[in-house]
């Protein structure tokens, strides 16, 4: 029996295709050290693990949640919005929950895009924006992010008859995978892009609480305007070391959250309550977990950013999220790199084009490695390409 279109057309999943590698590596009996997914190797912060404990014994939380998730849920992200960016939701109308922000990432496309719609993305860019886009039998238009620019996309340059047909506009802040920041200002000329269009506007920002040296990411939904036109994707995956536990929500213009709302109740039913209770426990909770958290990742920025420069590999050190990204040194390509760097050192890579195009000539190094394992990659690395 043969699949439909759509999933045959679909792309092996860019970490499956390195799971794969690193398989075979450690069949060689080669001690891999993986820079490569950001899945965190820090637990849990304990209290939040104890609310779980204490929640799975309550019967009330074996049944069914509701799709879009329990009000205390959803009122403890509008508390921690207010808290953390003087923005004020409605945990009734301006929130969902999300089995992972991953699900309504992918859900929002079917949403907003009919067949022939258009979605822009960011290249490189976290592959699920144009997965969901082409699920919904649409089009992707890439906006290259350069270095030049900051790694932001030149708005200006989208021509009209695109930007006409386009229905949603993805961003992602601090960025997958270049760790690169946008301003609030950035943000208020993409509310105008999406009025002058009239097109919706996702925000994916499960990496604001992970910032050096001091800087403070702001919210899409802090620009002027912003709720009429966008949502923010948030995680609870990335600030406290929750991949697993499949936790997220979307905030924003209420009309949308309805829309993906409306939809998720009629694709699933909603996240184990015990696991939005315990939530709940991490967004009012003591933060103190979130800045070590900031602490550790930072000392591992250095070490990267320093062990780059020590064999002469040229990097700007990024001030959010979990990864470094970095040009390849000439005359490889980003496969070639991946590939030789793997074969030679046993240390994974992400290679920049699993990104999209755009990301061709530049690798990404994940920090969610042990620091110990992360001085052992960088000892290898230098004796396998040696100083400068
Ligand atoms: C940019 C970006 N968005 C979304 C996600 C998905 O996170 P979640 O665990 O909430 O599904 C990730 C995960 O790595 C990511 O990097």
């Amino acid at each position: 029996m043969n699949v439909a279109d759509r999933v045959a057309a679909l792309p092996p999943y860019l970490f499956a295709r390195i799971e794969k590698k690193i398989e075979e590596c450690k069949s060689r009996e080669i001690d891999v050290i993986s820079l490569g997914i950001g899945d965190p190797d820090l637990p849990t912060p304990p209290h939040i693990v104890q609310a779980l404990k204490e929640q799975a014994d309550n019967p009330a939380n074996h049944r069914y949640p509701s799709s879009v998730g329990l009000p205390a849920f959803r009122r403890a992200v509008t508390d921690w919005y207010l808290k953390r960016f003087d923005v004020l939701l409605d945990p009734g109308s301006e929130v969902v929950t999300l089995i992972g922000s991953k699900e309504g990432i992918a859900h929002i496309s079917f949403c907003y895009l009919n067949p022939g719609d258009c979605a822009l993305i960011p290249d490189p860019g976290y592959p699920v924006y144009g997965i969901g886009a082409a699920l919904a039998g649409a089009e992707s238009y890439m906006l290259p992010l350069k270095a030049e620019r900051g790694f932001l996309p030149d708005l200006a340059a989208v021509p009209a008859d695109v930007a006409r047909r386009a229905k949603i506009l993805w961003l992602n802040y601090p960025n997958n995978p270049t760790g690169a920041v946008a301003s609030l200002d950035f943000f208020q000329e993409a509310v105008s892009f999406a009025r002058s269009f009239d097109l919706i506007i996702c925000h994916d920002a499960p990496y604001t609480e992970i910032t050096f040296d001091g800087y403070i990411a702001p919210s899409f939904l802090q620009a002027p305007g912003a709720r009429e036109v966008g949502i923010e994707f948030h995680s609870l995956s990335k600030t406290y070391n929750m991949t697993g536990w499949r936790l997220g929500w979307a905030a924003g213009n209420a009309e949308i959250v309805r829309a993906l709302g409306s939809l998720k109740s009629n694709l699933d039913s909603g996240a184990f309550q015990a696991v939005q209770y315990a939530g709940i426990a991490a967004l009012t909770g003591p933060q103190t977990c979130v800045q070590q958290m900031r602490q550790v990742y930072q000392e591992r920025r250095d070490i990267v950013v320093s062990g780059l420069r020590s064999l002469g590999w040229r990097v700007d050190p990024p001030r959010a999220s979990i990864y470094v990204w970095a040009p390849v040194p000439p005359p490889y390509t980003s496969e070639e790199f991946a590939e030789l760097v793997l074969e030679k050192s046993g240390v994974v890579l992400t290679q920049g084009n699993g990104y999209g195009a755009t990301g061709e000539g530049w690798f990404r190094i994940s920090l969610t490695t042990p620091t110990e394992r992360l001085i052992e990659a960088f000892r290898r690395l230098k004796e396998t390409f040696g100083t400068p």
